[in-house]
């Protein structure tokens, strides 16, 4: 097994190429990882949406009731003609509800990844809003993006980003990410974020690996993944998920490990594996409310309100340009 050391020394331009590669990079560190954008392919986004029905799956059921009770306050606090700009597209039930609440909504921009994932998103919601000016922007929203103009009269430009999705960043990447949306949405921008502060070990690793396996379905779909785009040869039944409550950094791991010990080879690069090595898929940071308010605050916010939800686990905030 080559290191990444060895391959940087022979400075061929196909082996940086091959450097450069994220998913050969994560297998060669320790711990090993895969990006976890390898996720989201057609079936994971499948399996995503079943684990937001799961029991032990609180982040959705939750932020839910906080946008059924709330919404109607943050949209008379924002007024009318804001335009919604949303990073990952949704045409799911949380955009809807947004949508419907807010006073005569000037545009909704999804921005997504995946054109097929737009185009449906667009077409669902130009059917539930006929009147609404739909402008679906494809692109990586980690990424620096130009907006579309927004039409004549808009008010305001609000970005929505719930799901405690923000938690899936790495800490400065999640700063940086709040700074762009900041910059993004200009001087007239706001913010509608969803974020989860629980700390309990117990409810946190069942939200993360439920008893019916909806998540170690969803993880272990990874691996499907990568065999298929980079010629590897992962084989699943060889790997379990689990779920890693790291309180020190306040984040659940997502580990794949390794049942026995292998050999994978991905794109002609073979890695070994111990009985019992996980590969990290995914960090779920669960911050406290104190860590993201300043996050906010850092990156150009100020908070307008925070509404608390069940047990004060997920929290709904509304900031503005500050
Ligand atoms: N944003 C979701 C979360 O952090 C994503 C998610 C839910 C997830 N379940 C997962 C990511 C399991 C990886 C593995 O809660």
């Amino acid at each position: 097994m080559r290191t990444i050391r060895e391959r940087i020394d022979v400075s061929l331009p196909a082996h940086h190429a091959l450097v450069r590669d994220d998913i050969l990079t994560g297998l060669c560190a320790w711990p090993k990882r895969l990006p976890c954008r390898l996720l989201y392919d057609a079936r994971g986004a499948e399996l995503f949406e079943r684990i937001c029905t799961v029991a032990e799956y609180y982040p959705t059921r939750d932020e839910l009731d906080l946008l059924v009770t709330h919404l109607p306050d943050i949209a008379a606090a924002l007024g009318s003609h804001g335009r919604v700009i949303e990073p990952g597209s949704g045409a799911g039930i949380k955009t809807r509800m947004l949508l419907a609440a807010l006073e005569s909504p000037a545009q909704y921009v999804p921005i997504d990844v995946s054109g097929e994932q737009l185009a449906t998103t667009a077409r669902d919601l130009r059917e539930a809003f006929p009147t609404l000016d739909v402008r679906p922007l494809h692109g990586d929203y980690t990424q620096p993006l130009v907006l579309p103009p927004s039409p004549p009269g808009t008010r305001f430009t609000l970005a929505f980003f719930p799901g405690s999705t923000l938690g899936n960043f790495e800490p400065a990447e999640a700063s940086a990410f709040l700074t762009r949306l900041r910059m993004l949405t200009g001087d007239r921008g706001a913010l509608v974020l969803g974020t989860d502060s629980n700390q309990d070990p117990r409810s946190l690793v069942a939200a993360y690996d439920d008893a019916d396996g909806v998540t170690a379905a969803f993880d272990l779909n990874v691996l499907a993944h990568v065999n298929r785009i980079r010629e590897a040869t992962f084989e699943p039944s060889s790997f379990v998920h689990r779920a890693v409550w790291d309180a020190a950094h306040h984040r659940v791991e997502m580990q794949l490990v390794s049942t026995r010990s292998q050999r994978v080879t991905v794109a002609g690069e073979q890695f070994e594996l111990v009985a019992g090595e996980p590969i990290v898929t995914e960090h779920c940071y669960k911050h406290t409310p104190p860590v993201i308010a300043d996050m906010l605050v850092r990156a150009g916010w100020q908070v307008v309100s925070v509404y608390i939800g069940r047990d004060e686990r997920m929290r709904l905030w509304l900031a503005i340009a500050a």
